[in-house]
């Protein structure tokens, strides 16, 4: 044990760079399992050495949280569907904040009891106090309300992405100034806990944090929560890095710091390739849903699309050199990805290439499509982000869409008018034929019409994705090359 106290600075700092291997291990989907393993150990480091350095640990409480905590997270990580991974990370990261809030609570009760005991009664137990220090108590300060909103925010994210009945969207005008107001009172008491050291502005600073974590998160749309949710992990990276400062802890200060700015990070990526400011997320409203046709008010234009059967798309296909396949939203929600694996498997033993398309944001969380395709064990190398496919669109015989609309809407390239103009997409309309997979004309979650539909060059196959892709299936196993 002394050896453990004696290097326990050793002890954080190879954990610390075992947390930088591992994010540098979950950036591609080869590495991610040693990526996982080296946070793994990372934590077992950092709580074991934690727990050996700390003064007077009652260990019964300790182990009995740890103890509780695993079987929880044992049962949940066995059970939860992979859909239901946004709405668990959230989860997950109000339990952050609130250990944030926790934490800063106890280390404030703590010193007030110390200081109402006296300097004379500790020094007699042979207790030594220091009187906390403005960087202390700025650090309390900020990690609690980061931490509150934190937790109140990413409850009510669970509760949207869960879709349960509490967590309702809220609009209207008195939004934003009910926003501001708490957010102002909350800064106000805040600061004077951290001139006076007043507990009840404590008290009042942690519930208005509390408070404004839902207000400010539930006026924003259900589709834009993973944004929520990634900005929400960058947050509560920070919150628990304030907390490390309070409890001197580095390895918490570090750790807390890449979760902080890995999350960071992933929102702007997102939003980039949403074509979003971050703002216009956080405060501009809930988007999507709202049709905005191309028209003119009131003006209602018939255009006219092609469309085929599975046999017919599963005849091109068979006697096509190249098909490239750009899975979206659609494919999730019908749950046909092992239905497209096999497809493309029987595509490549006919001598197609086969490869397919992911766009950052297709689907409704990070990493959606490399998840779904993963599940149904395609192969990576199979699988090309936009930056790398996009060239090779116009040498592509067959674009197979299924399900996905937004990400490939040309107007972001085309139409200076769009909402989504600016935004990157994958450049199916430049392929020789595309074949898109949906159910009806309907709009994408952008609630844009798309002209890709209305290409010549296009021919839409209409019905539940899995059903089709399986017909799609038989249809080439009936006729061969
Ligand atoms: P969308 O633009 O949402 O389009 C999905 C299409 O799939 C719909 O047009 C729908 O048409 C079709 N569909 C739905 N269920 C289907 C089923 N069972 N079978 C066949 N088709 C089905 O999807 P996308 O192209 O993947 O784009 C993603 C959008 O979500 C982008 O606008 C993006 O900005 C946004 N977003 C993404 C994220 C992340 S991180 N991925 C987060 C928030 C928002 P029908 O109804 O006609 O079938």
């Amino acid at each position: 044990m002394e050896f453990i106290r004696d290097y326990a600075d050793w002890f954080y700092l190879i954990g610390a760079v075992l947390f930088i291997l591992t994010l540098r291990g979950l950036s591609g989907p080869k590495t991610a399992i040693a990526g996982n393993r080296y946070g793994m150990i990372a934590m077992a480091i950092a709580v074991l050495t934690t727990f050996f350095v700390a003064d007077h640990p009652v260990i019964w409480m300790i182990l009995g949280a740890m103890i509780l905590g695993a079987i929880v997270g044992i049962a949940r990580a066995r059970t939860v569907p992979m859909t239901q991974m946004p709405e668990t990370v959230a989860l997950m990261h109000s339990l952050v904040g609130l250990a944030a809030v926790l934490i800063a609570i106890a280390a404030i009760i703590h010193n007030n009891k110390l200081v109402e005991l006296g300097p004379e009664l500790l020094a007699a137990n042979g207790v030594s106090f220091h009187e906390m220090s403005k960087v202390h108590l700025f650090e309390l300060f900020v990690g609690c309300f980061v931490g509150a909103i934190t937790f109140t925010a990413s409850v009510f994210a669970y509760g949207k992405l869960a879709a349960k009945k509490w967590a309702k969207t809220i609009s209207g005008g008195w939004v934003k100034p009910v926003q501001a107001l708490i957010f102002i009172a909350m800064l106000g008491f805040g600061i004077h806990f951290f001139l006076s050291g007043s507990m009840t502005s404590f008290w009042a600073m942690t519930a208005l944090a509390l408070a404004f974590g839902w207000v400010w998160i539930a006026p924003v749309g259900g589709g834009d929560m993973p944004v929520v949710v990634s900005l929400l992990n960058s947050f509560s990276g920070w919150a628990a890095a304030g907390i490390g400062f309070t409890l001197e802890n580095n390895m918490l200060i570090v750790a807390g710091s890449l979760v902080g700015s890995s999350g960071a990070i992933l929102s702007y990526i997102m939003c980039k390739a949403m074509n979003r400011s971050i703002i216009n997320v956080l405060f501009g409203g809930a988007m999507g849903g709202a049709a905005a046709p191309t028209a003119g008010a009131g003006e209602q234009v018939q255009r006219n699309y092609r469309s085929g059967s599975a046999d017919d798309a599963g005849f091109l296909m068979s006697n096509a050199d190249s098909v490239v396949i750009v899975p979206g939203y659609g494919m999730a929600q019908g749950r046909a990805q092992n239905a497209v694996k096999e497809l493309a498997n029987l595509l490549k033993e006919q001598g197609v290439t086969v490869r397919f398309a992911i766009h950052p944001v297709a689907g409704r969380m990070p990493g959606h499509m490399n998840v779904l395709l993963a599940e149904a064990d395609v192969p990576y190398e199979d699988i090309l982000e936009m930056d790398e496919i996009n060239s090779d669109f116009p040498a592509t015989d067959v674009v197979l869409v299924i399900g996905a609309n937004d990400v490939v809407n040309p107007a972001a390239k085309d139409d200076p008018n769009s909402p989504i103009y600016g935004m990157p997409i994958l450049e199916a309309h430049k392929a020789r034929t595309i074949m898109v997979i949906k159910r009806s004309m309907a709009t994408g979650y952008a609630g844009l019409d798309n002209d890709l539909f209305y290409n010549d060059k296009t021919m839409m196959v209409f019905g539940d994705a899995k059903k089709v892709v399986e017909d799609m299936t038989k249809a080439i196993n009936g006729t061969g090359h």
